[in-house]
């Protein structure tokens, strides 16, 4: 009998391994299994229900189309499939399985168990390096071991087909064989280029696959002598067979090119008769429990490359390709991929201080399987956006205006912007309502990304190629065709789209402690410590280098705050819109209906947004309008939104059996402090006690009108807006976690069933990046305690030098003023004066007084030419002690006009 000593040496092997992995990651097989996921064209998963084989089942495109990606592991001489359907050689056992936010790690073995093999997919997860983030590779590390005492001959194979560039098996495919020094590739692709368009299945209906680029397989050169050979272009049967027989292959590229993907028999549709596949062989040779690491390990990486990524349309109505990030640092796909490689160790560690940390975050603010799922929610952002080198006119390079990624290479800025595709839904580019949701995500572990990726949509929108007053709901029918809609006059969602620009313009500003700005304007050195000269390498969550405190956080902050100023005007005319038209919404789509509550509250949190916008950018009199506008609005919604019973907010107004599960509330906990908040206490309690009473098994439905929808994203923002003890907290983030453990689900998406768990489309979609919703409140009430011990320092510390200013103020430099006035004129600048006499009793509450009305001097920029700014004013710093207003001035007033004042100083 075989049977027992195959089942103890498995128990050993699994109690080793469980030994080897921490608590965390070791009671957990996700709803799908990532295997390679890094771009919206680069996405392969184990699905299937129950039974997510690797040996027995093919890897799926995150569509549900079969991936050709096969493994076979030689022992002694005798075959077995590890990865895939190949029905020739029989299935390995499956071992154990582990997954990280970055890793699948599966370990297989010949039955009985002589041999393991250990298959990490490794799709690296570092979100602080955006650069490193956006290279479109992911790793395969295998490593063999032999489980009893003696000494095996070990081979291992892996093929890719030609599903890996388009569904359409009747494609015609060509490739080529490279040879570097330090790896060895093959290159696939279709012969039949069509950059920037997707493969049609009929007509408006794409199989969301695109019809450029090329497909990478390369292996690395190894130090210990494990032999690889390749085949590439070869029939899939043949090559396996060469496999199967010889233990390696011939180092050949086929010439009979090109060749469709697959060719069937005409008779039988279910025979193929020829397959192309690009193949690797490794020989570990003898492999012992003496062979070490090395001599029994090999790297191999994937990569779906197209340059350029983008269309996009710029300010002259021209469309114009952008490239890829990484093409800025590297001349040729081949050094790219050399680096890539050469930086697993780096990726790797980098990977797993991130997993390591949301763990451990996640656990404190709520447990272990809260962690679960945002862990497998975190790839899914970066599957749907590709990160665009931006070499156009309206980019800035310089550090201080620009909005950049580094180069981890030399420590460079890259002028940068962010594209999405709104996978699954719909392919629209940069998708304003599908950026919003995973806010929670970018505030907590990539606020970088938040100006980055709003960057497109503000400057299409400050084109004045659009008509319509909101912000578009996206920026370009299909992806990747980001060419805006200069014909389409319909706004689509234009409550919700304004309403999540402002929120998210603020979250950036916000997203990191802002004091001290000067910090913030030298130029930050992320990943070069100039120190040693050298690279840092451990850049985690905070990725603190260069010993001066800078990291990404602050980065992407200052970033927001340029942003913000840059665009001021245009973000004043969405408030302006939501003020006219927010309190009475008109009939949008998402379930038709006027007077919708949910949008109210956006609109309501959209226009607190912009008066704090403007506070934050020293805009005092806007800052007490748009917090006006606000206040009044919620009043008069409160009368209108409360049911007549006091039990919950109506989902319409006027109808006491309508109701909504309320994500928009968010907003509010995340963005304002606990003491002022927009919405009363009351609402809070009120949905708390709420949510339980309508919630089925697997949460409460989005809206009383469609009883069979929840969204995983939304439930877990309601769970953000909710007490964190109370029990509607616990019934929504339960009811999430409980999806993501029904493994009767084959694919992963944010749309299920309340009653059921199914999931009902919207498929891996970048918005799972929404069930970091309680880590981002989190972080934001640190960075506001930060701010606020910040400011208290700078009262006390300061005292002495503001009333010295003051004095000398007082003495008066009348004359010295003029002249600045004349400068600031010459340059484009325009003064706006505006009494502060309005300024309100709400918007200083609990934080002092204004003790006399005065005159406030703001200085915007007319025109914000080559991306000019109120920045940009030269000298502006040393307006403390110009203005004599000064010490009229409320402490919030002060505040905002010194924190001005260090960033143009440290620019001018
Ligand atoms: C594997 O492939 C065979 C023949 O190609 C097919 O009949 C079978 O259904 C496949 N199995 C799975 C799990 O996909
Ligand atoms: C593989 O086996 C392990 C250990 O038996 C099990 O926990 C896991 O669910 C299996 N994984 C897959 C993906 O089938
Ligand atoms: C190349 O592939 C074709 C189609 O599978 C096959 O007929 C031919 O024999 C192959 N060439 C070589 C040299 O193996
Ligand atoms: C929206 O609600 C208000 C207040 O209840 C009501 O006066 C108005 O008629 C409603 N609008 C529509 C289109 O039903
Ligand atoms: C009121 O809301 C309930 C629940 O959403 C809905 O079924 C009903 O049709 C609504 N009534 C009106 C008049 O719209």
């Amino acid at each position: 009998m075989l049977l027992w000593p195959s089942v103890w040496v498995l128990v050993a092997l699994g109690a080793r391994l469980a030994q080897s992995q921490s608590l965390d990651e070791a009671d957990y097989t996700p709803i799908v299994v990532p295997l390679a996921v890094r771009s919206p064209y680069l996405g392969a998963y184990l699905q299937g229900r129950q039974h997510k084989r690797l040996s027995t089942s093919d890897p799926r495109f995150w569509t549900t189309t079969p991936l050709g990606w096969k493994g076979l592991l030689r022992v002694d001489g005798k075959t077995w499939t590890w990865m895939g359907n190949a029905t020739d050689y029989p299935p390995a056992l499956n071992a154990s399985f582990v997954h990280t936010t970055a890793g699948s790690k599966f370990v297989l073995t010949d039955d009985p168990p002589t041999v393991s093999i250990e298959a990490n997919f490794v799709s690296p997860v570092t979100p602080a390096d955006l650069f490193r983030q956006s290279v479109p590779f992911s790793y395969l590390d295998l490593t063999v071991a032999s489980l009893d005492a003696r000494a095996h001959s070990v081979q291992v194979y892996t093929e890719l087909d030609g599903l890996w560039l388009a569904d359409n098996e009747g494609d015609e495919i060509e490739w080529e064989s490279k040879g570097e020094p330090d790896w060895r590739g093959i290159r696939f692709r279709l012969k039949d280029q069509r950059p920037f368009e997707e493969e049609q299945i009929e007509k408006g209906w794409t199989a969301d696959r695109i019809l450029s680029g090329d497909v990478w397989y390369a292996a690395r050169a190894s130090k210990a002598h494990v032999e690889t050979s390749f085949a590439a272009g070869d029939d899939a049967a043949t090559t396996r067979r060469t496999f199967a027989t010889d233990g390696s292959l011939a180092n050949r590229s086929n010439h009979t090119a090109p060749r469709t993907t697959r060719t069937r028999d005409s008779m039988d549709a279910s025979r193929i008769l020829d397959e192309p596949v690009f193949a690797f062989a490794h020989d570990f040779g003898s492999v012992s429990t003496a062979t070490s690491r090395e001599a029994r390990s090999q790297l191999v990486t994937i990569g779906h490359v197209r340059d350029p990524l983008v269309q996009y349309m710029t300010r002259g109505n021209e469309t114009v390709p952008l490239r890829p990030l990484w093409r800025s640092t590297f001349p040729t796909v081949e050094r790219l991929i050399s680096f890539f490689l050469g930086d697993y160790a780096n990726a790797v560690e980098m990977s797993a201080a991130y997993n390591k940390k949301l763990y451990a975050d996640a656990r404190k603010v709520d447990g272990q399987e809260y962690a679960h799922v945002v862990s497998i929610s975190t790839r899914q952002v970066f599957a749907a956006l590709e990160a665009v080198w931006d070499e156009s006119d309206e980019a800035s390079s310089t550090a201080a205006t620009g909005l950049l990624a580094y180069s981890p290479l030399t420590g460079q800025p890259i002028p940068t912007m962010v594209m999405l595709k709104e996978v699954s839904s719909n392919g629209n580019c940069g998708t304003v309502d599908v950026l919003a949701p995973f806010l929670p995500f970018m505030l907590y572990a990539s606020p970088s990304l938040i100006p980055l990726l709003l960057e497109p949509t503000l400057r299409y929108a400050a084109t004045g190629l659009y008509a319509p007053i909101p912000p578009p709901h996206d920026i370009g029918d299909h992806y990747p065709a980001c060419i805006g809609h200069n014909d389409f006059l319909y706004p689509g969602l234009p409550i919700e789209e304004a309403g999540n620009m402002l929120n998210m313009v603020l979250a950036g500003m916000r997203s990191a402690d802002a004091e001290p700005y000067h910090a913030l304007l030298a130029r930050p050195r992320h990943w070069f410590d100039e120190k040693r000269g050298q690279l840092a390498r451990a850049v985690g969550w905070h990725a603190l280098v260069g010993g001066g405190g800078r990291d990404h956080r602050r980065e992407g902050a200052r970033a927001s705050v340029v942003q913000a100023a840059n665009h001021y005007e245009l973000l004043k005319t969405w408030a302006d819109y939501l003020v006219d038209e927010s309190l009475f919404p008109r009939t949008q789509i998402f379930g038709p209906a006027p007077n919708q509550t949910s949008l109210v509250i956006k609109g309501i949190t959209g226009i607190r947004s912009m008066s704090e916008i403007a506070a934050d950018l020293g805009n005092v009199q806007d800052s007490i309008h748009y917090r006006q506008r606000a206040d009044a609005m919620r009043d008069r919604f409160l009368e209108l939104a409360v049911a007549a019973d006091g039990t919950h907010l109506v989902g319409q107004y006027g109808n006491d059996s309508s109701w909504m599960t309320h994500y928009n509330l968010y907003y509010d906990k995340l963005l304002t402090d606990r003491t002022d908040r927009q919405f009363p206490e009351f609402v809070y309690d009120m949905q708390d006690a709420f949510y339980p009473t309508v919630a089925q098994p697997f949460g409460p439905p989005l809206d009383s009108r469609f009883p069979a929808r929840a969204k995983t994203d939304w439930l877990l923002w309601a769970a953000g807006a909710a007490s964190p003890n109370s029990r509607a907290r616990r019934v929504l983030v339960d009811s999430v976690a409980r999806y993501f453990r029904a493994d009767k689900n084959a694919v992963f998406g944010d749309a299920i069933t309340p009653g059921e768990g199914w999931s009902v489309g919207f498929l891996t979609r970048p918005v799972a990046g929404g069930h970091y919703s309680l880590l981002a409140l989190d972080v934001l009430a640190d960075e506001r305690n930060r701010r606020r011990a910040a400011r208290a320092e700078w009262r006390s510390r300061d005292a002495f030098v503001v009333a010295v200013a003051v004095a000398v103020a007082v003495v008066g430099v009348v004359g010295v003023r003029q002249c600045r006035r004349r400068h600031l004129a010459e340059k484009g600048y325009r003064e706006v004066l505006g009494t502060a006499r309005t300024f309100g009793r709400r918007f200083s509450s609990g934080r002092g007084r204004r003790r006399g009305g005065g005159e406030e001097a703001i200085w915007l920029a007319e025109t914000p030419e080559q991306g000019g700014s109120v920045f940009d004013l030269g000298g502006f710093g040393d307006d403390d002690d110009e203005d004599d207003d000064e010490a009229d001035g409320t402490e919030e007033e002060e505040w905002a006009k010194r924190r001005i004042g260090r960033r143009s100083s440290s620019i001018g």
